[in-house]
């Protein structure tokens, strides 16, 4: 697919030209910030930024965290309290890094069912649908590894269960495990490989980004209709987009205000709403807390590991077809990771030809049955599993499969899609009544 035809950058001065033939940085500068971007973007295209947001304030604030932290298990619970009380303004440090953690993940979650909603998995935006999906994975070890460093009880039995899952994996398990911990248990060596790779990744997710920008960039951004920005030449382009600057850096900026309006007043009022009390008690090998929880963003992914158990019948029908092989726990640690994979497929599973949840009548309803199923499932995840939990988080996990697996390429086949606009302009328009949002009309926007 071409881009978008748009003017380019073009050497004026004779610095400018001298340069540009040495290196080309601000023609680079140019397109990445004049990229035509569909005018019709809803608030929904704003998480983007807060993500990117998100990624740099913790870079900064980690590496300040780093220079007053100490990954070792005599020292690091210690070093965290110190950071708390004697570092100037350490707490302060500490609670931006640790809810910048859970905004990450507010904004992750809105970001991709803004994607499942509009379709933009869909072809030509595959490859930024599984950049993305890497980078969601890379978040997720991140934000793992990161909570085992504080050194508290949840830190020390979290990083005991979660790696203990490997060990479920038939005959190389165990030594996955133990390659993992650097040892038999979760111990020193386990604190300093998790610090080194928490302060890693971010850098490979930062990478990742900036593939994930290039890839969109070349297709072009989706929209609330899901019709494409017409190419046939710049002028019907120029009909449909507005160029990113300053038009959505503003409008992202703005956004972004807001949110951090909510951001810095949980990070100031309520700083420890989201954490768990046992983690300010110090880690102690020798006695496992009453009900092991991991943070918020992990929920529903845990509530999917725990639905098979061994009284589920395909759980048995695995075991038995397996000759033993696949037991309850591997089974969730599969139907765990599976959930993702079945999200990353989403571009070859939906059969529809029509991008847009908008104009898909069916296909709406699933959409949103989907979402209340993720925020049950995370309901699930923080509960003990007892009474109605289990049963819940079956029910739960087997919409998340049917949703993928069996509706996608369902209802694109027998969904009667509604009529489209023809082209973002029309859609433009019939929201906005005049093609410029009324901004040089006399007659105000209806
Ligand atoms: C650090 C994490 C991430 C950052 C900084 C990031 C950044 C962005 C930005 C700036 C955009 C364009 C504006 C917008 O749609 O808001 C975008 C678009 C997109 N992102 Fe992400 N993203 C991240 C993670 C993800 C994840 C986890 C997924 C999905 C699994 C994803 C899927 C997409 C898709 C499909 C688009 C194209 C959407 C469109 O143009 O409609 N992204 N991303």
């Amino acid at each position: 697919m071409s881009g978008i035809p748009h003017d380019h950058y073009e050497p004026k001065t004779r610095f400018e030209k001298w340069l540009h033939q040495r290196l080309p940085i601000v023609a680079l500068m140019y397109d990445t910030l004049m990229i035509p971007t569909p005018k019709n973007l809803n608030w929904m295209w704003v998480w983007g930024i807060v993500l990117t947001f998100c990624l740099a304030l913790q870079i900064v604030t980690g590496i300040v965290l780093a220079m007053h932290y100490t990954p070792h298990v005599d020292l690091a619970f210690a070093s965290v309290e110190h950071i708390m009380r004697d570092v100037n303004y350490g707490h302060m440090l500490r609670y931006f890094h640790a809810n910048g953690a859970s905004l990450f993940f507010v904004a992750v979650y809105l970001h991709i069912f803004r994607g499942l909603y509009y379709g933009s998995y869909k072809s030509p935006r595959e490859v930024t649908w599984i950049i993305g999906i890497l980078i969601y994975l890379a978040m997720m070890a991140t934000a793992f590894m990161g909570y085992v460093l504080p050194w508290g009880q949840m830190s020390f039995w979290g990083a005991t269960v979660i790696t203990g899952l490997f060990g479920a994996i038939p005959f190389v398990g165990d030594a996955i495990q133990t390659w993992l911990l650097g040892g038999p248990a979760v111990d020193n060596p386990t604190l300093n490989r998790f610090f080194s790779l928490h302060y890693l990744l971010p850098f490979i997710i930062a990478a990742l980004v900036i593939v994930h920008i290039w890839a969109f960039h070349t297709t072009g951004n989706n929209n609330p209709t899901g019709v494409e920005v017409r190419r046939t030449s710049k002028e019907e382009a120029a009909k449909d987009t507005v160029p990113f600057w300053p038009y959505f850096v503003i409008k992202d900026f703005f956004a972004l205000s807001f949110v951090l309006v909510v951001f810095f007043a949980i990070v100031a009022f309520m700083p420890n709403y989201l954490g768990h009390p046992d983690n300010y008690v110090e880690a102690n090998p020798l006695a496992t807390p009453a009900h092991i929880v991991p943070e918020w963003y992990f929920l529903p992914f845990y509530a999917i590991l725990r639905a098979f158990t061994a009284d589920v019948w395909v759980v048995q029908l695995a075991n038995f077809i397996t000759g033993g092989i696949i037991d309850a726990k591997f089974f969730g640690v599969l139907a765990m990771f599976g959930s993702i994979l079945v999200m990353a497929l989403a571009p070859w599973l939906d059969t529809s030809m029509v991008r847009s949840g908008r104009y898909r009548p069916m296909f709406k309803w699933w959409f949103w049955l989907l979402a209340l199923d993720f925020l049950v499932l995370m309901w699930c995840g923080s509960q003990p599993p007892e009474g109605l939990v289990p049963a819940l988080s079956l029910i739960g996990t087997s919409y998340w499969f049917f949703y993928f697996l069996i509706l996608l390429p369902v209802l694109g086949v027998i969904e009667k899609p509604l009529p489209q606009p023809a082209t973002i302009e029309e859609d433009f328009i019939a929201h906005y009544g005049h093609a410029d949002g009324g901004a040089t009309s006399a007659k105000p926007a209806e």
